[in-house]
């Protein structure tokens, strides 16, 4: 690695959706060149909440194939499973030791899924910052490209790395999050007030990035938007419309002055189909890469192998590091 490291993760729960991909994947994608890039799927994190584990197993390498078919060039970055790399978990540990409980109780995450898991509010949720601090510096990353909803815990991993370095000497690279101007919330298409989330219970609120086409246009169609029937950029007064006309900018290439000029006056009917167009359209090799990735099972199994020893390597340095800094003796 000789280039400044990119970083950034997706949990396997739910699908991936359209959401992820334009907060998130695109950016990932546009990175590649310019940073050594490492993408891991969040394993270990989606362990906080209840899983199934035989469906677990097969929606994480899902997940996987995923990455690959958006177009992520596995022998430009390392792509990998979380808990191929046990130095995640052993980081997580010595970094939970310089991490405050008031810290972790204020996390927004922490509230709304203690909210939502009245039952289940094990200590792995309020950890989860802290194991996402060390899943980005593991890897003295320079760059986290990441949706808003992610802000808060770069800004704790920035406290974390900053802490740490002063108490000792220099370790960890002090990270940024890389978040987009334009579709940094992307939100549903039931409730254009909240995030889509990619474990929403109605199936019409969230779009999958492999999702067939008929059904992209039912959800589309199908979006909840106002009762003018102006295309109009206006997120207060119009959050439905903002929201679909960010999507379709994304997806589709246009700008939001290029939409509001060729649809203001077309209808919302019109408007959604196009909307609807362009994401099925982007999405068509995604599809159909995904398709035939999943029939080679043998394949995506020798990319994880491969990714994880690559991961491995960059993370034993700084584990290596780390337990010297914090005096742990050393088996020669
Ligand atoms: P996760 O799995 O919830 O989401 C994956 C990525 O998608 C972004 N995102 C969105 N962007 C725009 N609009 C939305 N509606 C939307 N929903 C989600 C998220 O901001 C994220 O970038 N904790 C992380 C996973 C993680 C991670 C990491 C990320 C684990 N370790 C290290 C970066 C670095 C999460 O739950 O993302």
């Amino acid at each position: 690695m000789n280039k400044p490291v990119v970083y950034s993760g997706i949990q396997p729960t739910g699908i991936i959706t359209i959401g992820n991909y334009i907060g998130a994947i695109t950016n990932w994608l546009k990175l590649s060149d310019e940073y050594d890039c490492i993408y891991g799927i969040a394993d270990l994190h989606a362990l906080t909440v209840r899983q199934v584990p035989a469906e677990y197993r097969q929606r994480a390498m899902s997940f996987f194939a995923q990455y690959l078919a958006c177009g992520l060039d596995p022998r430009k970055n390392v792509l990998y499973f979380q808990s191929h790399v046990h130095e995640h978990a052993e980081l997580s540990w010595i970094l939970n030791c310089f991490t405050y409980i008031g810290e972790m109780q204020r996390m927004t995450q922490f509230k709304d899924k203690s909210q939502k898991h009245q039952d289940n509010i094990n200590i792995g949720l309020l950890d989860y910052p802290v194991l996402m601090a060390a899943d980005i510096l593991l890897y003295q990353t320079s760059l986290v490209p990441v949706g808003a909803d992610q802000k808060q815990h770069l800004e704790i991993t920035r406290d974390i790395a900053i802490r740490f370095n002063n108490l000792y000497s220099p370790t960890f690279t002090v990270p940024e999050a890389y978040i987009p101007k334009q579709g940094a919330r992307v939100f549903s298409l039931q409730d254009p007030t909240a995030k889509m989330s990619k474990s929403d219970p109605d199936p019409n609120a969230a779009v999958s990035i492999i999702e067939d086409p008929d059904s992209i246009m039912r959800k589309f169609r199908r979006a909840v938007t106002d009762s003018d029937s102006v295309v109009r950029y206006d997120p207060e007064l119009k959050p439905g419309v903002s929201n679909l006309m960010t999507i379709m900018s994304e997806m589709g290439g246009m700008s939001i002055e290029e939409i509001e000029k060729n649809y203001s006056d077309k209808g919302y009917a019109a408007f959604k189909s196009a909307c609807a167009e362009a994401v099925i359209e982007r999405l068509r090799p995604v599809r159909e890469r995904y398709a035939s990735l999943t029939t080679d099972k043998e394949y995506l199994a020798g990319i994880a192998k491969e990714g994880a020893v690559r991961a491995s390597a960059i993370a034993r340095r700084t584990m290596s590091k780390v337990k010297r800094k914090v005096g742990l003796v050393e088996l020669k």
